[in-house]
């Protein structure tokens, strides 16, 4: 199964899952600022929620994935909002790119909110769901 990872992170938090992610799936974590540079099975997708919304990163990368993208595994931190799955679930939607059921999300630190989030508890159980995701 061919995977992907990339990721839109500010202060570090979401950076953090993709590299779990992307070590414990046997590929790079790049940012969103890099195109897909050929089809993947599935394509974890990293972001945050910043005053209510996913960053404008997110959308331009994924409104310009021009090659078939298999599933979109979605995975975020946020410190108020459960997650950015049901956002990023639409912006895929209006490009006809289905999104996994499946999803990882835990709280990131914000100010004096969370602190230490992702922890080492957080980036263990973000790589065990990624080698689940593509090994069954
Ligand atoms: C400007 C700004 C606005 C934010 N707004 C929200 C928000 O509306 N809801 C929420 O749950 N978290 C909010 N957060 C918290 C971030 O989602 C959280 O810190 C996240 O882990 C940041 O991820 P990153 O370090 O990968 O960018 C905000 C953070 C910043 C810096």
């Amino acid at each position: 199964m061919k995977a992907a990872v990339r990721y839109y992170t500010r202060s570090g938090n979401t950076g953090k899952l993709a590299k779990a992610i992307a070590e414990a799936v046997g590929v790079e974590a790049l940012t969103t600022d890099v195109p897909l540079g050929e089809d993947v099975d599935v394509l974890f997708l990293g972001s945050s929620v910043y005053a209510f919304g996913v960053d404008e990163n997110v959308s331009k990368f994924i409104s310009g994935i021009s090659v078939k993208v298999g599933k979109v595994v979605n995975f975020s931190t946020a410190a108020l909002v459960k997650s950015t799955y049901g956002q990023v679930g639409k912006l895929l939607a209006a490009k006809n790119i289905p999104q996994a059921k499946e999803e990882f999300y835990c709280r990131g630190s914000f100010g004096p909110m969370h602190k230490g989030r992702p922890n080492e508890k957080d980036l263990k159980a973000a790589a065990a769901f990624a080698k689940k995701v593509v090994n069954g």
